[in-house]
């Protein structure tokens, strides 16, 4: 671990970039390597999603979605494997696997460019990471979030590269993929997140940007820890 980290800076790893790009398993691997807490903000974003979409709030009245979200309690679930995603409890009912469908994700992704919603989950997620030794997964978490977190990463690798590994995962799971279909959704989300007024999915000016497609699993985590313990 870093020897001489600067005082202002928070004990936290902030690693950003588009879906598809290998955020979840890189993340779980270096939170697990450190011994630290992962924080999925995209899981967050998703179960606040799914709570607007079934009480069929009306996402252009804001009064209406900040009273959907008052409601809203979120508890993160820590992954049971290493190759598990992080369960989610959205007022005391297990919303882990309903969050995870590739329509909840674009669903996730409209509902993230409200303020509301950026609100909420924003302060929820710097409450989380108060203490430190986080390591926070997202599309804003080096940007706004955590600006002041001591080690940030923004990985990126093409949309093709991205689809090709979703489709993969997809078909391991014994679901029908329609390859075109897919990678029109995952240009579509980059779009959306790095369009959006608030907050977008952009590089932080201090990241250290990672080419997820040349690289595997086990080489960016590697890469990652080496600059973690260098700074
Ligand atoms: O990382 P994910 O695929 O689970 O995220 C789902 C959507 O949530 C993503 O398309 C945009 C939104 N999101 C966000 O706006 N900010 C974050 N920090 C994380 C996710």
């Amino acid at each position: 671990m870093s020897k001489e980290m600067s005082s202002n800076k928070e004990k936290i790893v902030t690693i950003d970039g588009p879906s598809g790009v290998g955020k979840s398993t890189i993340s779980r691997m270096v939170a697990a390597s450190l011994s630290f807490t992962y924080l999925d903000t995209g899981a967050m974003y998703r179960a606040v999603g799914l709570k607007l979409q079934e009480e069929n709030v009306d996402l252009t009245d804001d009064t209406a979605v900040r009273e959907c979200l008052s409601t809203v309690s979120l508890e993160l679930l820590p992954a049971s494997t290493e190759s598990d995603d992080v369960g989610v409890l959205l007022n005391g009912r297990d919303v882990s696997r309903a969050i995870r469908s590739v329509e909840m994700a674009m669903v996730a992704s409209e509902v993230s460019s409200l303020p509301a919603v950026r609100e909420k989950l924003t302060r929820m997620q710097q409450e989380i990471g108060n203490g430190g030794k986080i390591v926070a997964e997202g599309r804003d978490t080096g940007t706004v979030v955590f600006p002041n977190a001591a080690w940030k990463f923004y990985l990126d690798a093409t949309p093709e590269i991205r689809m090709q590994r979703r489709a993969d995962q997809l078909k391991l799971q014994g679901k029908q993929v329609d390859e075109k279909e897919l990678l029109a959704m995952i240009v579509k989300r980059d779009h959306d997140d790095q369009s959006r007024s608030i907050a977008p999915l952009c590089k932080a000016v201090d990241a250290y940007i990672i080419d997820t497609g040349t690289l595997s699993i086990d080489g960016v985590s590697k890469a990652m820890l080496t600059r973690i313990n260098q700074l």
